[in-house]
């Protein structure tokens, strides 16, 4: 896990707790970090180990949790998550099983697209107008087909993926 570590410590932490050198070299962080692998093989428990580790505010979110059947209330659930995120920064925040909420566009979870909806909002929360600033985006899926391609393709470059 050696490997795994210093390249969540090299994304995550890092950038979090000295933007200044950063800045002065003209790197910019990624904006957050997938982990995937399949069931059991310490997605969770790594994610956990980074929040204690590093001591940053960590918001741990578990997919499945932020599906509603109300109209407008998953997405208002994504925006409370990093609203709540930026007020607390330099912050984490964890979406556990992530394929939940960013599966594949069309073929989404449940009636009337939820899973769309849900997906465009995470998407402007994560490359929108309001810049996410001293926030970490981190996901954990063992389903990394299932993830929306767009979702990958925006964020590549920013998201530095780590095969557990
Ligand atoms: N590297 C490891 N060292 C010790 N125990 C581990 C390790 N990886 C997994 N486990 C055990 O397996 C369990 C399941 O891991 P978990 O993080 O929930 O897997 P995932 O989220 O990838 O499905 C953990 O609670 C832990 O008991
Ligand atoms: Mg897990």
């Amino acid at each position: 896990m050696e490997e795994v570590k210093l390249k969540l410590r090299q994304a995550v932490e890092w950038p979090l707790r000295h933007p200044e050198a950063f800045t002065r070299l003209g790197i910019r962080p990624p904006r957050g970090v997938l982990l995937y692998g399949p069931p059991g093989c310490s997605k969770t428990m790594i994610a956990k180990a980074l929040a204690n580790e590093s001591g940053l505010n960590f918001l741990a979110i578990k997919g499945p949790e932020l599906l509603s059947k109300y109209v407008g209330e998953s997405e208002r659930a994504v925006r409370e998550v990093f609203r709540k995120a930026r007020a607390v920064a330099p912050s984490i925040v964890f979406f556990d099983e992530i394929d939940a909420l960013a599966g594949e566009r069309g073929s989404s979870s449940g009636s009337g697209g939820v899973g769309d909806r849900v997906l465009a909002q995470l998407l402007t929360e994560m490359d929108g107008i309001e810049q996410l600033r001293d926030v970490t985006v981190l996901a954990a899926t063992n389903r990394p087909d299932m993830i929306d391609k767009y979702m990958i393709d925006q964020v590549k470059g920013q998201l530095a993926a780590c095969v557990l």
